[in-house]
């Protein structure tokens, strides 16, 4: 399973790049909006120099003439922007037609893997189930990475990969992987939680004051 940072944080992604475990990036309205003054285009052209695997860009439009347009527009950035469409008919219609015009989509905001199955036959190259706002809502959101995966493998024709996102914990980022899922998108802290282990610390701890201590 390959890791994506999911950040528009460019000293985040430089960090995590410099670790060799970086394979993308995902971007949200969001994540873009919290770098204060941030210019879209040159965020994202910028993390496509620090990063080479697919970029997430998300579309706006709520029709899928504007989410083509933009989609069309984002692909002009770089060959690595994925365009970002939500799981809506709508979004179907963009997936379609983007995929036609060779360019990548991810479908995100996904809750159920009818919608899962129905954005791979539209032609998306990611689908984004969101598992941490499933879990939120009280229902095991690996679930439906588990279903999604299961449905995929069962059809030789899909080839979307599945992305786990909105990823809350290392517990996360294990279980996406054992489910399945061909990515997961996780915040810098929980790349940072995952390294963390107190034994690893005891550990360190232990072989130095050995190590001072030799005769
Ligand atoms: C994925 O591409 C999304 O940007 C992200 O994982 C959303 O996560 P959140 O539920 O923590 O906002």
């Amino acid at each position: 399973m390959q890791i994506f940072l999911d950040t528009a944080n460019l000293d985040e992604i430089r960090e995590a790049a410099s670790w060799g475990i970086l394979s993308g990036v995902t971007t949200n309205p969001t994540l873009i909006a919290r770098e204060k003054g941030a210019d879209f285009k040159s965020t994202i052209s910028e993390i496509a120099t620090l990063v080479d695997g697919p970029i997430s860009a998300e579309t706006v439009s709520l029709d899928g003439e504007g989410m083509i347009k933009e989609g069309r527009e984002f692909a002009q950035w770089h060959p690595n922007v994925i365009v970002k469409v939500p799981s809506t008919t709508e979004g179907l219609k963009a997936v379609y037609q983007l995929a036609k015009d060779g360019i990548r989509t991810n479908v995100t905001l996904c809750f159920n893997a009818a919608q899962a199955l129905l954005a791979a036959r539209a032609g998306a190259f990611i689908i984004s189930p969101f598992v941490g706002r499933v879990d939120d809502t009280g229902v095991e959101g690996m679930q439906l990475i588990r279903e999604i995966a299961q449905i995929y493998r069962q059809d030789d024709q899909i080839k979307t990969q599945i992305l786990s996102a909105s990823i809350r914990s290392p517990r996360h980022i294990i279980d996406s992987a054992l489910a399945g899922a061909h990515i997961a998108t996780c915040p810098f802290k929980v790349l940072q939680q995952s390294m963390k282990h107190p034994l690893t610390d005891k550990g360190i701890e232990q072989f130095l004051a050995d190590w001072k201590a030799r005769q």
